[in-house]
C-alpha cells in the first residue's frame, strides 16, 4: 500500500535515518560517538523520579487522563511561570499539557492551518516547523536567521502577500540549532507583526532553562500584548532531563488553547497523569539547584568543545543557551551533509548537518553537548585528526 502523497512531501526525519546508520556501524563493532541528537545523557532529577514512583503507585492516576490536564499540573505550571518568568497564567484556561513539544507543535498545524495557508518558520529551525505545515497541506515559508542579524528574522523582507496568508509564526529562543538567544526587541516586534496580520505566534520554549554565563532566558509571554497573539510551548525534555517522559505544556492565549484542546480530544487521550504529577514536581523551587548544576556541566563541555574547535581554526561562538555548538563546515565539501557523512565514515562520529534544519543552516554543522566530557573530547580529537579543519 503506497503511503499518502502528503507523506511524500516531507523528507525522512534526520535522526531516524541517523539511528539506522549508527546501529549498523555498532553492529559491525565500530565505536561510534554520537554528538547528533540533543538527548540529555544525565538522569532525571531524583525528586522527580520519586514523585513519579509515588504517582504510578496511586490508582488515581491509572485511568484515562483528561486532555485538559490535572489541576495540580496546570497550577504548578502557572506558579512556575509567575516565579520564573513574571508571567501570570490562568490555570483553567491558559495552561494545558502536551505529549512533548513535538506533538504540540505538530498538532498546532492541524489546529490552525488549511491548504493554502502559510506558516512562517525560523530557518534554520526545528524540523517540525516545516514538516508540520506540509503534512496538513499548508505552506511553510522560511524566515532566514542570519548571524549578522543576531539570528533574528527580518520581518521587513517577507512579502505582504505572504503575510496576508500567514496564520502561524514559529520562533524559538534560546535557539536550536544556532544556540542564539533572543535578540533585543524581537519579541515586541513579533507581537506588533502578529497584531497587524492576525497571525498566531508559537514560541517554542524548549531551552529556556538551559543557559550559561548568567544569562536568564525570558518567556515570549512576558512581552506586553503577547498573550493576545501567541502561545508558548514549554518542555521538560532538555532542562529537566526528561526526553523519554514526553512532558510539555502549551501556555498563553486561551482561545488558541481551547482550539488545540478540541483537536486533541479527537486525536489522543492526554498525558499519563503520573507524568503530569512528576512534571509538576520538577517545577518546584528546590529543583532549581539541580538545573543550575547541570548547566554548569554543559557550560564546561561547551568550553571544551569551543576551545578544541578554535584551536583547530574553526570559528565558533560559545552559545549562552541550548545544548548545541553551531560551527561552519571546513572548505572543500559540497555541503553540510557531505561533510557529516565524511565525519561519520572516517571518524565514526555523528554530527548533524546544518542543511537538515533549513536552507540557512547550509554550510554549518551542529554538535550536541549531551555526551560525557571524555567522549566529547575523544570525538572532537577524532574530527581534528581527519585534518579537514
Ligand atoms: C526547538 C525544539 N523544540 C522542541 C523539541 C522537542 O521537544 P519535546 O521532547 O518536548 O517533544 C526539540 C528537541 O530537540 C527542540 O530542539
Amino acid at each position: 500500500m503506497p503511503p499518502s502523497k502528503r507523506l511524500a512531501t516531507i523528507p525522512p526525519y534526520l535522526f531516524a535515518e541517523l539511528e539506522r546508520k549508527i546501529a549498523a556501524k555498532r553492529a559491525a563493532g565500530i565505536d561510534v560517538i554520537s554528538l547528533g541528537i540533543g538527548d540529555p545523557d544525565l538522569p532525571t532529577f531524583p525528586q522527580v523520579v520519586a514523585a513519579a514512583q509515588a504517582a504510578v503507585a496511586d490508582p488515581g492516576t491509572h485511568q484515562y487522563p483528561s486532555n485538559r490536564g490535572r489541576q495540580e499540573f496546570r497550577e504548578a505550571v502557572a506558579r512556575f511561570y509567575a516565579r520564573r518568568f513574571g508571567v501570570e497564567l490562568d490555570p483553567d484556561t491558559e495552561v494545558m499539557p502536551a505529549i512533548g513539544a513535538k506533538e504540540c507543535i505538530f498538532n498546532l498545524n492541524l489546529t490552525f492551518l488549511d491548504p493554502g495557508d502559510v506558516a512562517l518558520a525560523s530557518d534554520p529551525g526545528y524540523p517540525v516547523y516545516t514538516a508540520g505545515p506540509l503534512l496538513v497541506g499548508a505552506e511553510p515559508v522560511l524566515m532566514p536567521l542570519l548571524a549578522e542579524r543576531g539570528f533574528a528574522p527580518d520581518y521587513g523582507a517577507i512579502p505582504e502577500a505572504t503575510l496576508e496568508r500567514a496564520k502561524l509564526l514559529y520562533l524559538n529562543y534560546p535557539n536550536n540549532p544556532t544556540g542564539a538567544v533572543v535578540p533585543d526587541g524581537l519579541f515586541a516586534e513579533t507581537v506588533d507583526l502578529a497584531r497587524r496580520h492576525d497571525i498566531l505566534v508559537v514560541h517554542d520554549n524548549a531551552y529556556s532553562e538551559t543557559t550559561y554565563d548568567g544569562y536568564v532566558a525570558p518567556s515570549f509571554l512576558a512581552t506586553p500584548g503577547a498573550k493576545e497573539v501567541g502561545v508558548e510551548v514549554f518542555s521538560w525534555s532538555k532542562g529537566y532531563n526528561m526526553t523519554g517522559w514526553r512532558c510539555a505544556a502549551i501556555v498563553g492565549n486561551a482561545e488558541a488553547i481551547a482550539a488545540y484542546w478540541k483537536l486533541k480530544s479527537n486525536v489522543d487521550s492526554g498525558n499519563f497523569e503520573a507524568i503530569q504529577l512528576a512534571g509538576a514536581r520538577a517545577l518546584e523551587p528546590d529543583v532549581d539547584a539541580h538545573v543550575a548544576a547541570q548547566n554548569a556541566i554543559y557550560a564546561r563541555r561547551r568550553d571544551l568543545v569551543v576551545d578544541a574547535l578554535s584551536a583547530a581554526g574553526v570559528m565558533v561562538t560559545a552559545p549562552r543557551g541550548t545544548i548545541y555548538i553551531w560551527a561552519p563546515i571546513p572548505a572543500g565539501f559540497a555541503d553540510s551533509a557531505a561533510y557529516c557523512e565524511h565525519v561519520l565514515e572516517s571518524a565514526a562520529v555523528v554530527i548533524s548537518p546544518g542543511g537538515a534544519y533549513g536552507t540557512s543552516g547550509e554550510g554549518y554543522f551542529r554538535i550536541s553537548l549531551t555526551t560525557p566530557d571524555d567522549r566529547l573530547l575523544e570525538a572532537v580529537a577524532r574530527i581534528r585528526r581527519l585534518g579537514d579543519t
